[in-house]
């Protein structure tokens, strides 16, 4: 039941890491970057209006954002628990978050905050390849694919995501560093922020970030 938040800057493995967690801990991984790539894939009214925003590296406003992910942790399939990558990025995205899971009487676990230096960051997203088909994630250098440009996981061609570039990735940077450090001062008094070293391998990664939900669990188990 356990209802977790990844935090950390473009290209600090959020995606990389949910995947893995969420299949560990049996949670529900909800993207809403992949949300919104989808729904722009589609060319719904949606997609075609966060495409806007995400193609200058600019935030989809609040109201957008928090009915879609509000819609879709309210699925059966999230009442189990859940994983959120992307999700909140603003004050008043935590705080409709919170508000939504009050009403049903549950909370956030944890906010695990994936850290990595700014000039990696930068490396991670230039040479980033993704599936389209299945969100399988790929790094040139880094994680590249058996064979060059085609997905392990399905065959399909890999592709660069379009706020991949470097103008974009700046702006990206900059207006997520803002908008992380108030989440940080959001949660860190709650007791709910937990810092997580994000560079070396992501096996390596992934086994500092389930330490988290792990003594999380203990605790539970021994009250
Ligand atoms: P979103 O898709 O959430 O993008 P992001 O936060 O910018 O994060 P990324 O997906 O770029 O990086 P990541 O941390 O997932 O890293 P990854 O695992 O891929 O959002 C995109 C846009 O949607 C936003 O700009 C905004 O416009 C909009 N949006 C989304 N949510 C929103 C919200 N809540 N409110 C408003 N707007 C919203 O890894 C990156 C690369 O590094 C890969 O190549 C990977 O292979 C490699 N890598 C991963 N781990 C390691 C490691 N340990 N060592 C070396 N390489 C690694």
């Amino acid at each position: 039941m356990m209802k977790l938040i990844l935090l950390g800057l473009p290209g600090a493995g959020k995606g990389t890491q949910a995947k893995m967690i969420a299949g560990r801990l049996a949670l529900v991984h909800v993207s809403t970057g992949d949300m919104f790539r989808e729904a722009a894939a589609e060319g719904t009214a949606l997609g075609k209006r966060a495409q806007q925003f995400m193609s200058r590296g600019e935030l989809v406003p609040d109201e957008v954002t928090i009915e879609m992910l509000l819609e879709r942790i309210a699925r059966p399939d999230a009442q189990a628990g859940f994983m959120l990558d992307g999700f909140p990025r603003t004050l008043a995205q935590a705080q409709a978050l919170d508000a939504a899971l009050a009403r049903r009487g549950a909370a956030i676990d944890a906010v695990l905050y994936i850290q990595v230096p700014e000039a990696e960051l930068l490396g991670r997203l230039a040479g980033r390849l993704g599936c389209p088909q299945c969100g399988a994630i790929y790094h040139l250098q880094n994680r590249p694919p058996r064979r060059a440009g085609r997905c392990d996981e399905c065959g399909s061609e890999l592709t660069k995501r379009a706020d991949d570039r470097a103008e974009t990735v700046a702006e990206r940077l900059r207006v997520n560093r803002e908008q992380t450090e108030a989440l940080v001062g959001y949660y860190a008094p709650a007791g709910k922020l937990h810092r997580v070293d994000g560079t070396g391998e992501p096996a390596q990664v992934t086994g500092r970030l389930l330490l988290v939900p792990d003594a999380l669990s203990a605790e539970v188990q021994k009250a």
